[in-house]
């Protein structure tokens, strides 16, 4: 068997070798197809990605028929339960888990950078009292470029070393920011002298005791979380760091962009449009309608459905677990049993089961954010803070790949042939034209 593809042009008759090389054929081979000098080549035309690798990676294994996501070749589930959130981070980062030392360290010099600008303070104070803590994030995020703009120095590992230190330390300072300005509280300033999770809990929840101590079963639940959502291959958010970071812009610019992607609610703004879709459901009994409507093409069912994950999403079934001793803590939450009514017929109809729907990430963890005391609005940050780590990760592996430039995808042209400008006063009848 040879590595290669063999194609003709049926317009020219001619035969085509493109090599196979890791189960692909390089796009850019398909140029040499032409019907003549002046054809540009052939193009793939391959709307949102679903059938194009823009990167080799070695971060993140995906087998979505199988339901397998494997961080640096290690099960998720295994990490779940054995690692810890800054742990997962440093693999993720650098390919390896840490030694005891290199944890140390590491450990060490993120707790060391958590604190930000006082006038950093000051920007997240102009925001309306009202503001989405997503868009306060994703704007602080890229305001943190301003105040380091030595960030912008690529080709300086310790440079690049120190901004990643810095998204992953600054993050949940900025998230915490972001939700006491939003309900208007003052800002409790990091203590070092607790976990990532922990701390972050104290930034939210601390009022006006000493010393916050969290939960150790929600700080633990919080750490889990943030393992499931640190990094997930080529998604939309991925994509879009990769993407704005290949114009070789400094890292905390294109996290903010990365940010801004994951803002959407078929992306990180998911978890947040499923506790609004069970509240709207409202009871048990109306789970039966509500799914009438989806099947109708009226309603979607949020949570549900995955471009890769076609099995199920094992993140789903860490959560769904998770939630049980998140529960028997903070009580159960009542929106709970609506989500799994909704699942339960749902696994069992013909329109989910024929288009391999199944729960993702997002369909349980809203319903543990809310039970933590978190509002919905602040589902999107929650994922954005672990996500950071993955970003970085990808951003890092991106700029030293040699094979990467600045990312420009191609265009099939369908628009107006050449056409010749036209006077305003002689546009009357064209414009007429325009609004019917
Ligand atoms: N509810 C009802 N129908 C659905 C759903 C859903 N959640 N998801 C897909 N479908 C239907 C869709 O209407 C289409 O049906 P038809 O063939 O009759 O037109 C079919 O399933 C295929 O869907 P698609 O839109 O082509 O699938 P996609 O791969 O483009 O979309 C998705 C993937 C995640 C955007 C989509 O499933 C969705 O919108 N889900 C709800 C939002 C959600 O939960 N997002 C979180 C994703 S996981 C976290 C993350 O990675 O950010």
């Amino acid at each position: 068997m040879t590595d290669s593809l063999t194609i003709t042009d049926n317009r020219t008759g001619r035969a085509y070798e493109v090599p196979i090389t890791q189960g692909t054929i390089r796009a850019t081979d398909l140029r040499q197809i032409k019907t003549d000098e002046e054809d540009p080549g052939l193009m793939a035309y391959d709307p949102a990605f679903m059938n194009t690798a823009s990167c080799i990676s070695r971060i993140t294994y995906i087998d979505g028929d199988r339901g397998i996501l494997r961080y640096r070749g290690y099960p998720i589930e295994q990490l779940a339960t054995r690692s810890n959130f800054l742990e997962v981070a440093y693999l993720l980062l650098n390919g390896e888990l840490p030694t005891r030392a290199q944890q140390e360290a590491w450990v060490n010099e993120i707790t060391h950078h958590t604190f930000v600008h006082e006038n950093l303070k000051k920007f997240i104070d102009g925001f309306h009292y009202d503001a989405h803590p997503m868009g306060i994030l994703l704007s602080a995020v890229g305001a943190l470029s301003t105040f380091y703009p030595s960030a912008r120095n690529l080709n300086d590992p310790e440079v690049v070393h120190l901004q990643i230190v810095r998204l992953i330390a600054k993050m949940p300072t900025l998230a915490a920011f972001a939700y006491r300005h939003s309900i208007g509280m003052p800002y409790v300033h990091p203590d070092n002298g607790l976990s990532y999770a922990g701390n972050f809990l104290n930034m939210l929840f601390r009022v006006s005791e000493a010393k916050y101590t969290p939960n150790p079963v929600l700080e633990r639940a919080l750490d889990v979380l943030f393992i499931l959502h640190a990094d997930h291959e080529q998604n939309c958010s991925t994509n879009a760091m990769r993407s704005v970071g290949s114009s070789r812009v400094d890292p905390l610019s294109a996290t903010s962009a990365a940010i801004a992607a994951l803002y959407g609610p078929l992306h990180g703004g998911a978890n947040e449009a499923v506790v609004r879709m069970l509240g709207q459901i409202g009871s048990v009994a109306n789970v039966p309608d509500f799914l009438k409507k989806v099947k109708n093409h009226e309603a979607k069912l949020m949570g549900f459905g995955h471009r890769i994950y076609k099995s199920f999403d094992p993140r789903a079934s860490i959560i769904k677990k998770l939630a049980d001793e998140v529960f028997e803590v903070t009580g159960r939450n009542p929106l709970l049993d609506i989500a799994l009514e909704l699942e339960r017929i749902a696994l069992e109809e013909d329109y989910f089961i024929s288009r391999k729907l199944y729960p993702n990430v997002d369909f349980y963890s809203g319903l543990i954010y809310q039970a933590l005391g978190f509002p919905s609005n602040m589902f999107p940050v929650l994922f954005a803070i672990p996500r950071t780590s993955g970003w970085l990760s990808q951003w890092k592996e991106m700029v030293v790949d040699p094979e990467q430039k600045i990312a420009r995808p191609r265009q099939v042209y369908l628009g107006e042939g050449i056409r010749d400008y036209v006077p305003v006063e002689a546009r009357g009848q064209q414009k007429e034209l325009a609004r019917t």
